[in-house]
């Protein structure tokens, strides 16, 4: 066997949870069973980074049962369930992955994941397709194309595209609307709450609850923490953004104000130094802080040290800095995504779509790669609309479909009141 995990006794409690997951992802179940039986990725290695979750070990096995071979690699360093990865070990998948591995190590992962000279790509964040990018351009000749699972690293790979910087094409699953509309918004909602009590079981309901950045996710944040029955405030830097939050019953104002009134504090921004020294300094005795975008620099933990006289790991995943002034903040999960280091991440209902994404997007590198220029792709509509039928499909729910006549006036332009 190769690969490299915490703990192979973890097994039997990894392949429980994936079941579970099995059980509650029908649409992947779905296309496994399609695509087990025609195999379109035989002959595609194929190179995945990206949290290891008992949703992802659906998304592992569905990819194998079509006939890829695969070497996987965490995509985060506090987001591996140690147990998943055992299980996934321990049936033979090459997995490179343990909950709180070292910068160095995270890399280490993902290098070992490039032994097999992948011939696709798979991405949560782009550190698999920066690290080809930059130390092993050479193995960008064999790939075919990637996908990208999350916001930020969409931006990014969108960027280098612009710039012609791109070694092959992408596949930006993550501007899927079955993606960002669901896993971003309820997913991410749902979890970063779930990481928050099962960090501090804190009771959310009269609480001062702040969420940095009113996009997709922090709206999923936002609505969920009001309906447990915190008072919101958000912060935004884009206009059109703060009016929504706004319009929805969500105060709004800078971070220099909230930081001075808020209980919670969640950044979702996907930038960098949202919550700093500044802020810190000012903020409540017992504030709590933590972060739910992909990387772990929104929450200035740097600068919360210089302020910081001493510290203690009071419950798991919850560090309790004293600071000069004497007030105490509690920091979750290491500024780290807060759904998926102190929680599971998003429920197996919302990646189902968010992996079949992923399943199709490989499909579609595999088909037509050799064909595709080197730029960021997005999810055809006719795919969106099939991987949320099926979702429909599995949930037993119909709805209406448009007549020929309804058809025809849907375009008709001599058509008045
Ligand atoms: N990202 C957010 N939640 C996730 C999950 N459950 N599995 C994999 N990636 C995720």
């Amino acid at each position: 066997m190769t690969g490299k995990i915490k703990n192979i006794q973890l097994a039997d409690s990894g392949r429980l949870k994936i079941e579970w997951a099995e059980a509650h992802m029908p649409v992947m179940m779905a296309l496994r069973k399609k695509y087990g039986e025609t195999k379109p990725l035989a002959g595609m290695r194929i190179s995945g980074c990206l949290h290891v979750t008992k949703e992802t070990a659906v998304l592992i096995r569905t990819l194998i049962a079509a006939g890829a071979q695969v070497a996987w690699s965490g995509c985060n360093p506090l987001s591996t369930q140690d147990d998943v990865a055992a299980a996934l070990y321990a049936e033979g998948v090459p997995i490179w992955a343990w909950h709180g591995l070292t910068t160095e190590e995270f890399y280490w992962c993902i290098e070992q994941t490039l032994l097999q000279k992948p011939t696709i790509t798979l991405d949560d964040g782009a550190d698999l397709v920066f690290t080809i990018h930059n130390k092993h351009p050479e193995l960008a000749k064999q790939v075919l194309g990637g996908s990208e699972e999350t916001t930020t690293g969409v931006h990014r790979l969108r960027a280098m595209g612009d710039d012609q910087k791109l070694l092959y094409p992408i596949v930006a699953v993550n501007d899927a609307e079955t993606k960002w509309d669901f896993d971003n918004v309820y997913g991410t909602g749902q979890s970063s709450i779930d990481g928050i009590i099962r960090a501090t079981s804190i009771l959310l309901a009269g609480k001062t609850f702040v969420v940095a950045g009113y996009g997709h996710c922090g709206k999923g944040v936002a609505m969920r923490a009001k309906g447990l029955g915190a008072d919101v405030i958000a912060t935004e830097i884009k206009p059109t953004a703060a009016l929504k939050a706004i319009l929805e019953g969500i105060r709004m104002m800078p971070m220099d104000e909230a930081a001075r009134v808020g209980d919670i504090f969640i950044t979702a921004t996907g930038m960098k130094d949202v919550i700093v020294k500044r802020h810190f300094e000012v903020m409540k005795d017992g504030a709590i802080v933590c972060n739910t975008g992909h990387y772990d620099c929104e929450v200035n933990l740097k600068e919360l040290e210089t302020l910081t006289v001493s510290k203690k790991e009071i419950r798991p995943n919850c560090v309790q800095h004293t600071l000069k002034n004497g007030k105490r903040i509690f920091v979750l999960a290491e500024g780290r995504l807060v759904n998926l280091a102190a929680a599971e991440g998003h429920p197996s209902e919302v990646m189902d779509m968010s992996f079949a994404n992923q399943f199709m997007a490989m499909m579609f590198v595999a088909k037509n790669g050799a064909n595709l220029e080197k730029r960021v792709y997005d999810i055809t509509e006719e795919q969106d609309q099939e991987i949320a039928g099926l979702k429909l499909e599995t949930m037993n729910v119909s709805i209406d479909k448009l007549t020929d006549e309804q058809v025809r006036y849907q375009t008709a332009y001599n058509e008045g009141t």
